[in-house]
Formats: C-alpha cells, structure tokens, sequence
C-alpha cells in the first residue's frame, strides 16, 4: 500500500503542549491523521494530511444511525526514544470484530499497521516522555455515505488520529471512587457489548455526567437481566481480589468489553502464581466481602487508565470502603509489572511489546 503523505508548511504547524504535566487526557491532538476511503468493495486513497474536520454529509449514516467503531492504543516513549506498542495485532483484531458486529467492512490488518506505523514516526516527537504518559491512539472507522433509511453505508472513512495524554485520571495512580449503576444498563446479551462501537459510550453519558457531578470517577455496570452482576466499568474491565484469587467477569454473554489489558492482566496475574475466576460476582457477594475483609483489593484495568485502584464503591445508598482506600499490593505488582513492560523499564517476558 502506498500511502501519499501531504506536506504541511511549517508556520501551519501546532505549538506542542506546554508541560507534560499539564496535559489533559484527550484535550490535545498532533498536526497529521491517516485516512483511506472504502467505496465499491475496496478501501482507496491512504494519505496522511493535517489534522483537520472532516467533510460530511448531515445525512451521513454514521451521525444519523452511529455506524461507527474505533479502538483505542497507547504508543510509550522508551528512554531510548523508541515508541512501544502495546499487543496491537489485539487490536486490530477487536477493531475487525467491532465491524462485523457493525456491517462495517473489515480492514486488511497490515493496512492498519502500516498506517499506523507511518503516521507515528511522522509524529513522533509529540510522544510524551513521562512514565504515565503516552500518545494515545484512536483508529476510526465511519459510515459516509449520505442517505436516510436504517441500512448500513455503501461508503466509509477509515481514519487514525494521535493524541498526546497524561493520566486518564487527573488524580494519577490513586484509588478512586466508583457509581454503581442501579437504574441505567450499558449492554444486553445479543446487542454490541463486545464492539466498540460509539451507541455503547453515548448510552452511559447520562450516568456517567451525574456520577462526576457526585465526585465519583466512572460508573460500574451491572448485567441488563437481573441487575445484579458486576460488568465493567465504563472505560476498563474490572476486577476484585479475594483471597489471592483474583475475579473479573467473563465474556460469554457477550455484553463486555474483551480488553487487552485485561487478558494481559490474568497472564500476569497466573504467573505471579494467583489464581483467576473469570466468574459472575453479584454485587452483594462484594458488598458482603468488603465487610467482613475477605475483599482485600478491587482495580480496574484498561488502555486509557492502566492500571486503577479502586477504594470505594457507591451502591443502594452506601459507600463502601475498599482496603482502607489504599493501593493493594496485588494492585501494585500487577502495575508496577504493565508499566515496565509499556515502558521498557524491565523485560517483556511475554513479547507484548512491538517496538516502532
Ligand atoms: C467499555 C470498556 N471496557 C474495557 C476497556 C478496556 O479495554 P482495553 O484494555 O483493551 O483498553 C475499555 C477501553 O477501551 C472500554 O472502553
């Protein structure tokens, strides 16, 4: 695939962000994105411009129907000023099953990296360098053609914007306080729990606006049918430690997120010789378990936030304190080991890491 690369004259181009210690998650994007176009049956055009809107016909089906999907990845910046990718054929994969799920088109996994790839050492220099720090990356994919009617799009834009970020939450790595959902559901089995697709984020903003209203950093989503299972959290899978047995929900039903960090997080967790139950937890078998101390830590995980402690969940009217809202060991470990893999601060043991 050749990729055309537009030039950008150097007084178009963005003043950096100030300090990395000031960087907001999400607020600050570098000067070029990808783009390449699908029309009849084959994606066209790959070309790198500046960063800019886009021109889109108001009956697009993306904005009228929320055709769309997107990933998210980070790039880490090595002391050496390499840029580590973190599993990203995982990806690629879930951008791919997103699609089918969305009657999108695929897109060839070597497209998407090249892509990548290119776009990425074009930018490079606005890595941040902080540990806690990354460029984060979003591939899009949208639905253009423009027309009304609910069947999927004949035309669509596949895009990647890069986006310099500090911590997901402005606290740092800190234990934060959680919502439970008792009203409001994310995901049913049979719907696009599994995707990332845009519907499933614009359903929890309601929730989540009160919850940060209340002080509480993200929602907790219980499961559609008896209100009563712990999910996931609205941007990470989540997990609870008993007993050096660490459980997070399983994916069968379809209705959660399969996160990288996730997967990633119960290798670790079985090498570090911890037990995993990928199992159902009913919120009261939690409440029950912070009472009488068998819950000794709870954190959530996921590209955007890494590693989250979590110390207190908000349920039926209660605050439930979790480890004296202190970051567990297990927590800490499982953090200190991610990082240092993201980072190349300690050895890949499990070849996660694909350097660019
Ligand atoms: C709803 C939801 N769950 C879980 C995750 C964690 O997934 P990952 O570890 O692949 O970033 C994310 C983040 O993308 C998410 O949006």
């Amino acid at each position: 695939m050749k990729i055309s690369i537009g030039t950008i004259p150097d007084n178009e181009l963005k003043e950096k962000y100030e300090s990395e210690k000031t960087l907001e998650f999400g607020k600050y994007f570098t000067d070029r994105m990808f783009k390449t176009d699908f029309s009849n049956g084959k994606w066209e055009n790959p070309r790198i411009t500046k960063y800019g809107p886009l021109a889109l016909e108001p009956s697009a089906i993306a904005l009228q129907y929320g055709q769309t999907i997107f990933e998210g990845q980070k790039a880490y910046r090595t002391k050496d000023g390499k840029l580590n990718l973190f599993r990203p054929a995982l990806n690629i994969k879930r951008f791919n099953n997103s699609a089918k799920r969305m009657a999108m088109p695929e897109i060839a996994p070597d497209i998407y990296f090249d892509a990548l790839k290119t776009l990425l050492d074009l930018e490079r220099d606005w890595a941040p360098k902080n540990v806690g720090s990354a460029l984060y990356i979003r591939p899009t994919m949208i639905g253009t053609q423009g027309r009304l009617g609910v069947v999927p799009s004949n035309a669509y834009l596949f895009y990647i914007i890069l986006s310099p970020v500090g911590p997901y939450f402005p606290e740092g790595f800190k234990p934060i306080k959680i919502w439970v959902s008792e009203q409001y559901i994310r995901a049913a089995p049979g719907g696009t729990g599994f995707a990332k697709t845009g519907g499933n984020y614009a359903a929890s903003l309601l929730i989540g606006q009160e919850a940060l209203e209340k002080g509480y950093s993200q929602v907790l989503w219980l499961d559609a049918i008896h209100k009563k299972y712990v999910e996931e959290v609205g941007a990470m899978n989540i997990f609870f430690v008993y007993n050096d047995t660490l459980y997070t929900a399983p994916l069968d039903s379809g209705t959660i997120l399969p996160g990288l960090t996730r997967a990633s997080v119960i290798q670790m967790a079985k090498d570090f010789g911890y037990s995993i139950k990928e199992e159902a937890l009913s919120m009261d078998e939690i409440v029950d378990g912070i009472k009488n101390g068998s819950l000794q830590e709870c954190f959530g995980a996921g590209t955007a936030a890494s590693i989250a402690p979590v110390g207190c969940l908000r349920y039926q009217g209660k605050e439930h304190i979790i480890n004296d809202f202190q970051i567990g060991d297990i927590t800490q470990k499982i953090y200190d080991q991610l990082i240092g893999i993201q980072y190349s601060t300690i050895e890949d043991p499990y070849e996660w890491i694909v350097s660019v």
